[in-house]
């Protein structure tokens, strides 16, 4: 543990923007690991405030009610509520959970802006922008569209081109469209407040690169140093936008702030908030250098966590973040996450599937949160698969930790009369000793873990400790030893040590799963009938937690197995949205295709990326209930491999055994009506529209190298 405790804590979790339902990946990217993290914290009896809340400006929402046909006002006040339900069935427990339209955060964001602005920390400069003249109104990045001038995809937005991901500026856009008229934008002068992220510079490397260099994540410091090394520019922080936060100026009619400059000043409004529902100061928390203030985002979010709103928080005169533990991403199913294409799993839909049936209850919440911390992804991206899901709870929730507290429990009533034993220290052995030795030390362990934000390795060792639980009582075999009790009535005092052992252990399992598997922790303490006292983090490491004689509850099962029809079916609702997302991407792209001549540049370390090789097909089937796939098996000479191929309306499987194809080998595995595709074949498609392979002129080696 650190030696300088700090005073007190303020946690954040990002504010998630009010403007659809938020998926798993969101979860374990940042609201799960601050929770687990705020629990320990408050096991220790920290002084903590954990804040969060709606992220309502951006003109993400006003687009969001365009195309819902309802208002900006609408949308936020149905996801709000909704965010914080989903947030609070999966016991993520915010001291606070705010909203950016409050009256309260609209006047905290505007003192904020005009202090910054009195004392000359910002920029004003005029510049030429796009004005809708009959919508009268500028447009916002968002609102334009027009060709891009890197790849001629014709629907290319203001900020960015979908089609080849390329940043734009709106300037940048070739026939640009206004998308509220159709019309196209004129020039009009406008003018705007810069945030000087130039004159920050020094502080920025010194503060992150230094300072920071060696207790912030390693990915974290890359991207700051990035960032910094790309050379730093004034940000605007104004928008002529009427959705948002109001420019506190008489000269800035229409304008308002921008949605990163006031987002984030919401953690400071929550905290005001939540000083007045309890009658607490709120400043000490952003003012006094003894409280650790600490961000958990994804990893989207960090310039804005360590670059600008810090240089925000200097300027204003506010404590800075000791640490901002970042998450990369979570993929699902070997596919990244993402809204738009429908390819993830929303909280609200785990909640419907698995906690609010009846086989389910906040016990299937504490699931949730076990395998999203078991896969967190806190180097490096990580993989949700739903069989990994099911393992996670069947192999290690039900069969090690589930097993180990039902043993005892069931074996402390059948030899110990339902009351804890006593435990006979004259006869304790070597391995009592070292088992008690494995609990204390596994809490000192965990606990620096915890301190490091390594969440992950930190749930890694709770689990091996009721695994080491699991081993000492098979080699002590209580069962087998009350066998012999009629000859040898002292027995009963080594059945009685194993027991006692094995419920201390089970008291500090609650202690130490709590801040990951809360409902679980709960459901232990009532199984034991202690108060959830008992969970303090001071008690971890006793061997006193439960008194010799004290009589303890029946157990109940903490949890249950889950079916592989239930997974199965989490499949095909995933795999039913991805056909969608094929079909849909597919029509998208090739209507466009024949207008496009020539793709933009690549390297060749671009192209050196691919591995093509030639392959010959030597068995070719249909694919049940989907008429344009085929699923083939390629010998590539290493290996035979399976390939679902979109051809199937272009040839007959039995025509086209013994061809020989060029295949993309080390493409991401792809699943397709619930076939995992490995590789891709490429095809040639003639002005008719039919398909060729590509192959050499002879047959030659299955595996031989193309480039
Ligand atoms: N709404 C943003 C997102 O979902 C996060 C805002 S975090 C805050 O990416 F700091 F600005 F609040
Ligand atoms: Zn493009």
């Amino acid at each position: 543990m650190s030696m300088n405790q700090p005073k007190r804590y303020l946690i954040t979790a990002a504010l998630p923007y009010a403007n659809g339902q938020k998926h798993i990946g969101h979860l374990a990217g940042a609201y799960l690991p601050a929770d687990i993290y705020v629990r320990y914290l408050k096991s220790q009896k920290r002084d903590v405030v954990f804040v969060c809340g709606s992220d309502e400006h951006g003109t993400a929402i006003p687009i969001q009610a365009t195309k819902e046909g309802t208002t900006a006002r609408a949308i936020i006040d149905k996801y709000h509520p909704l965010m914080e339900q989903n947030f609070k069935d999966l016991g993520i427990a915010f001291d606070i959970y705010h909203r950016t339209s409050d009256p309260l955060h609209h006047e905290t964001a505007q003192e904020f802006f005009t202090k910054l602005n009195d004392n000359g920390d910002l920029e004003i400069k005029e510049s030429e922008q796009y004005y809708d003249e009959e919508a009268k109104t500028f447009l916002a990045d968002r609102y334009i569209k027009g060709t891009c001038p890197n790849c001629s995809f014709d629907s290319a937005y203001g900020d960015q081109c979908e089609r080849c991901g390329k940043s734009l500026s709106p300037d940048e856009l070739i026939n640009p469209v206004s998308t509220l008229s159709g019309k196209t934008p004129v020039k009009k002068l406008t003018k705007h407040w810069y945030l000087p992220l130039d004159r920050h510079e020094t502080f920025l490397r010194d503060w992150i690169l230094k300072e920071h260099a060696n207790d912030w994540r390693a990915t974290v410091l890359g991207q700051c140093k990035s960032w910094i090394d790309g050379g730093l520019q004034p940000r605007a922080v104004t928008r002529d936008l009427d959705w948002g936060v109001k420019v506190p100026l008489t000269d800035a009619a229409g304008k308002v702030l921008y949605v990163w400059f006031d987002a984030p000043i919401g953690y400071i409004s929550a905290t005001k908030q939540w000083a007045i529902n309890t009658g607490n100061d709120w400043k000490p928390y952003w003012e006094d250098k003894d409280t650790k203030l600490v961000h958990f985002i994804g990893k989207d979010n960090i310039v804005f966590h360590c670059i600008i709103f810090p240089v925000m928080l200097k300027l204003h005169g506010n404590i800075l973040p000791d640490n901002v533990p970042a998450n990369e991403f979570m993929n699902l199913e070997g596919d990244k996450m993402s809204t738009s294409r429908n390819w993830k799993l929303d909280m609200q839909d785990y909640i419907n599937d698995f906690i609010n049936k009846e086989n389910g209850g906040s016990q299937m919440a504490d699931v949730l949160r076990y395998y999203l911390t078991q896969i967190a992804p806190e180097t490096k991206d990580s993989e949700f698969m739903w069989k990994g899901f099911q393992d996670a709870n069947n192999s290690e929730l039900v069969s090690i930790f589930g097993n180990f507290v039902n043993r005892t429990f069931v074996l402390m009533h059948k030899l110990c009369g339902g009351k804890v034993p006593a435990f006979h220290k004259e006869i304790a052995d070597e391995l009592d000793q070292s088992t008690i030795a494995d609990i204390k030390n596994t809490v000192e362990k965990i606990t620096g873990l915890l301190e490091e934000y390594k969440f992950r390795e930190a749930l890694f060792e709770v689990i091996n400790l009721a695994r080491t639980g699991n081993q000492y009582m098979q080699k002590k075999e209580p069962w087998i030893v009350a066998k012999s009790l009629t000859e040898n009535p002292d027995a009963q005092k080594n059945i009685d040590n194993c027991l006692h052992i094995c419920l201390q252990l089970t008291a500090n399992l609650a202690i130490l799963i709590n801040p990951f598997l809360p409902f679980t922790a709960k459901k232990m303490c009532h199984m034991m009938k202690v108060v959830d006292k008992i969970l303090d983090w001071e008690n971890a490491g006793s061997m006193k937690l439960l008194s010799a004689g004290y009589t303890l509850r029946p157990p109940e099962l903490l949890f249950r197995k889950i079916e592989d029809s239930e997974i199965m079916e989490q499949v095909e609702k995933l795999n039913a949205a991805s056909i969608k997302k094929e079909s849909n991407e597919e029509s998208v792209v090739n209507s466009e295709l024949k207008a496009i001549t020539v793709k933009p540049e690549i390297t060749f370390d671009d192209f050196a990326k691919i591995d093509l090789k030639v392959g010959t097909i030597v068995s070719a089937e249909k694919v049940e209930k989907a008429d344009k796939l085929l699923k083939l098996q390629v010998d590539l000479g290493f290996e035979t491999r399976t390939i679902v191929s979109g051809i199937a309306l272009h040839f007959k499987p039995e025509d086209i055994v013994g061809k020989q194809v060029t295949v993309v080998t080390n493409l991401a595995p792809r699943k397709m009506r619930g076939i995992e595709s490995n590789g891709m074949i490429l095809m040639a498609e003639d002005a008719k529209g039919s398909l060729h392979f590509i192959n050499p002129e002879e047959k030659i080696n299955p595996g031989s190298g193309v480039s």
